[in-house]
């Protein structure tokens, strides 16, 4: 670790909202930070009310809170136009449904303005809010409604026939974002209807245990798990937006996050509208040039993005970089998979800026390990627990481990985001926690004796790919109902982009061919059948794949051929 220390990037100028880590670390308590909040006067609950209505009726009321732009359009929204617009969307909501406090709202669409309206007007309603991935197709779409049986959706027409309404008899109404909406006794005008909408609207008042969003994310077996985060995380969401995003009136900021995933609502949405900033949303895809031309053409001071991004943009090359002017960046921040020294490295070189790591989960429902601003940074290494938390490494047993040794990296259970419940799966929820004291995050990982945080992989068989958590059994279900396959093993093989990207190992029914074209139609039947983003990239035929005696797929094996590997332990394989 010596050639570590000596790369260590010192803290640059700066006078930030966490300016002493360690005092803050001994003394601070998140009761502290509850007077923050309206409901800590009128015990009267709702995230949306805090993040949108309390700015409009201060001095933020024409501040702007959210800039939009994509291929098409170009947006501004102060807060008092937010109030206005979510509580136009909750009337909207609530007039053509049944839809009442607890019960499943899902958004299902590419970013526009009308998806932070759904989105913060069914907060303002008191539904729990599932936000999808534009990407999913129809069998993912399927799972999440059915599991949490879910009332409504708000989509678009070019995605309506991947929601399988005739299938799903708990699904009462779909709300759809567009143009000439010929509406039914299932269908509704959304747009239309926002139009003649009242903008006054009384929030639903809730308790601080109550739910918010439903986040389907994946494990390395079983269906996606529908993660359950309550209004009470606004605390957490709050508190990292000030300490970790450090903003400030004065910011402009931008988190690259689709809504779709945690880090877009937590901090795509939350933890900046709850502190009151500037946020720009860039609709579309990621291209290299609208990204450098949105910093210059925003000023945008905070930004929040990816690993995989970074590369991407590393990957275009530095001379492009000088075409636009990216002085008004003050704090970069990365999140979702290792970020590498490399990137880091970058960073200094192009930005003159820092990237400072962050690390959590959809289940922790905030930031817990980052690199501050007011800390020294290690390259490669997360940082250290937000204050408040209890980050440790522990073995098996729950034991926690001295610096340096590797373990499990574990939380001490109670923080104010952790997620609540698993949707429909108690044994899920429970499996998450040792001894009832430690979550248990299925990160590998050891801690220095400076109290740094260093990523060592996953535990399990998932996969991160572009940022995205992939289970590998999901693809692999998938995969095996292709009618040319018989059995399938799926998993990350690194990739200098990407991080990982899927690959599969399939075994063929006699009588197929293992052709290129049989490759590519695999590969679209999962497209199809799950979502782009969780498509093989690579596929290997195999006659057999290697299995445990009861029939389990040894990814870990297929690992080890791919990387050319050791196989480990053999013994419990078939014959
Ligand atoms: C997994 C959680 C909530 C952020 C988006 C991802 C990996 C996350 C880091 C980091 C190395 C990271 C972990 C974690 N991960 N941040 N800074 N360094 N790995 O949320 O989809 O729930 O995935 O992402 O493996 O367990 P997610």
């Amino acid at each position: 670790m010596a050639t570590m220390e000596q790369s260590i990037i010192p803290v640059k100028e700066g006078d930030f909202n966490l300016a002493d880590y360690e005092k803050t670390a001994k003394e601070f308590r998140w009761e502290d930070a509850e007077k923050e909040f309206s409901w800590s006067d009128t015990g009267k609950v709702n995230i949306a009310y805090e993040a949108v209505d309390r700015h409009a009726e201060s001095f933020r009321k024409n501040k702007v809170a959210l800039y939009y732009q994509d291929q098409n359009r170009k947006e501004a929204y102060t807060y008092d136009q937010m109030k206005r617009m979510t509580n136009k969307a909750a009337n909207v909501l609530k007039a053509h449904s049944t839809l009442d406090k607890g019960d499943r709202l899902f958004i299902f669409m590419p970013r526009s303005p009308e998806l932070y309206f759904a989105l913060l007007g069914g907060l303002k309603m008191g539904t729990i809010v599932g936000p999808l991935f534009e990407a999913f197709m129809e069998g993912a779409v399927f799972d999440r409604l059915d599991d949490s049986e879910a009332k409504a959706i708000v989509t678009t027409p070019d995605l309506l026939d991947r929601v399988p309404v005739d299938r799903l008899p708990k699904l009462e109404k779909v709300f759809l974002v567009g143009e000439d909406i010929e509406e039914t006794d299932k269908i509704v005008d959304f747009n239309k209807h926002m139009k003649e909408a009242s903008v006054h609207f009384e929030p639903v008042w809730l308790g601080k245990e109550d739910g918010t969003v439903l986040h389907y994310t994946s494990g390395s077996t079983g269906r996606p798990k529908g993660v359950l985060h309550v209004q009470y995380a606004m605390v957490q969401q709050l508190q990292t937006a000030k300490w970790v995003l450090d903003l400030k009136d004065t910011d402009v900021y931008w988190c690259t996050a689709d809504p779709g995933w945690v880090t877009g609502t937590a901090y795509g949405v939350f933890g900046p509208m709850l502190a009151g900033a500037t946020s720009l949303i860039l609709g579309g895809r990621f291209k290299t040039e609208a990204w450098y031309q949105a910093i210059e053409d925003y000023g945008v001071t905070v930004w929040y993005s990816a690993p995989t991004a970074f590369r991407m943009l590393m990957g275009a090359g530095n001379e492009l970089i000088k075409e636009y002017d990216l002085s008004s960046l003050r704090h970069v921040l990365s999140v979702g998979e290792p970020l590498n020294p490399e990137v880091v490295k970058w960073g200094l070189e192009v930005f003159d800026k820092r990237i400072h790591d962050s690390w959590w989960m959809t289940e922790t429902g905030a930031q817990m390990i980052v690199n501050f601003a007011s800390l020294p940074i290690k390259p490669g290494s997360m940082g250290k627990p937000v204050p408040g938390i209890e980050a440790a490494i522990v073995d098996d047993q729950g034991k926690v481990l001295p610096p340096n040794s590797m373990g499990n990296l574990a939380l001490k259970k109670g923080w104010p985001a952790m997620m609540r419940k698993i949707w429909n799966n108690q044994e899920k929820y429970d499996s998450y926690f040792l001894n009832d004291e430690w979550y248990v995050s299925g990160d590998s990982a050891y801690m220095d004796e400076d109290g740094y945080f260093w990523f060592q992989g996953r535990v399990d068989d998932v996969i991160m790919t572009s940022g995205e958590r992939v289970g590998p059994f999901e693809v692999e279900s998938k995969l095996i109902e292709h009618p040319a396959i018989v059995e399938a093993g799926v998993i990350g093989k690194p990739d200098p982009v990407r991080g990982e990207i899927i690959k599969a190992f399939v075994a063929l029914y006699d009588g197929y061919e293992p052709t290129d074209e049989l490759k590519e139609d695999i590969r679209q039947f999962v497209k199809k059948g799950l979502a782009a983003h969780a498509a093989p990239r690579e596929i290997e035929f195999k006659d057999k794949l290697p299995k445990t005696r009861s029939g389990k797929i040894m990814r870990r094996v297929l690992k080890a051929w791919e990387l050319d590997l050791p196989t480990g332990d053999l013994s419990t394989m078939e014959d």
